[in-house]
């Protein structure tokens, strides 16, 4: 009998009849506040799946160790078992949201090098900023770790990056998750959606992703919708 191990703010995480996989639900919720705010937007869950497989299918073609499978109905997905390291490692490319904010500089500020971010992840401390040497110190993960995921972090980056600017979209910042195989291999985890990146319309700067809901800019949907539409015709092109 399959049993839910996790339930998430957007997803939840059950087991499958192979003790290595797992299956992940994408649900209509939006949080926002680290989960004070919620909110049920028909259509996100698929949504988010369709786009999170297409990004993670393209990292894996351009050489990204990822947990994801296969997709498998419009809201479920099948993920290799990973034991999660509780870090969200966050990139910036330009300045936006609680960089702006902590650091009092208007949103947009564009940096030479991207900026590199750890958080605790953890739902009752509010996901603290981290530093390395606190993440060594709470064995959260060994230097060799972090290297690696910083490591993916930038080939993640750089690739997006390129990927996004050819349908006119620019990746403002973004957040990953990392987790650890049975074998020791640090391997790209969770999702990427527009629930956890920031794009820009290069043409008309419009926000295309979750601070639509976080900022009440109107309807999240339609703007999912046109990450997805985008997406999908320059993947179809090749
Ligand atoms: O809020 P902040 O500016 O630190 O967010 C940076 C990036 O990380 C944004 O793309 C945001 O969507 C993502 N993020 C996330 N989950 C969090 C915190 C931030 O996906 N808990």
């Amino acid at each position: 009998m399959a049993k839910m191990i996790y339930a998430g703010k957007a997803k939840q995480l059950w087991t499958t009849d192979n003790d290595q996989l797992l299956r992940v639900v994408y649900t209509n919720q939006a949080t926002a506040l680290n989960g004070k705010r919620k909110d049920q937007i028909s259509g996100k869950g698929e949504l988010n799946n369709q786009i999170s497989t297409l990004i993670f299918e393209y990292l894996a073609d351009h050489g990204v160790a990822t947990h994801f499978v296969k997709k498998l109905s419009a809201t479920e997905e099948i993920v290799k078992k990973v034991k999660i390291i509780p870090l969200e490692v966050v990139t910036r490319n330009i300045g936006a949201g609680h960089f702006a904010s902590r650091f009092g500089v208007e949103e947009g500020l564009r940096f030479t090098k991207p900026v590199e971010e750890l958080y605790y992840k953890s739902d009752e401390l509010d996901d603290p900023f981290m530093n390395e040497s606190q993440a060594y110190a709470l064995k959260i993960a060994t230097a060799a770790e972090i290297e690696k995921i910083w490591k993916i972090s930038r080939q993640v980056n750089q690739l997006l990056r390129s990927l996004f600017a050819e349908i006119g979209l620019e990746l403002v910042d973004f957040k990953l998750e990392f987790g650890k195989t049975a074998a020791g291999e640090i391997i790209l985890a969770d999702e990427f959606s527009p629930d956890n990146c920031r794009l820009w319309d290069m043409k008309t700067q419009q926000h295309m992703d979750k601070d639509v809901f976080r900022r009440d800019l109107g309807e999240l949907a339609p703007v999912y919708q046109e990450v997805l539409r985008r997406l999908t015709s320059k993947l179809e092109a090749g």
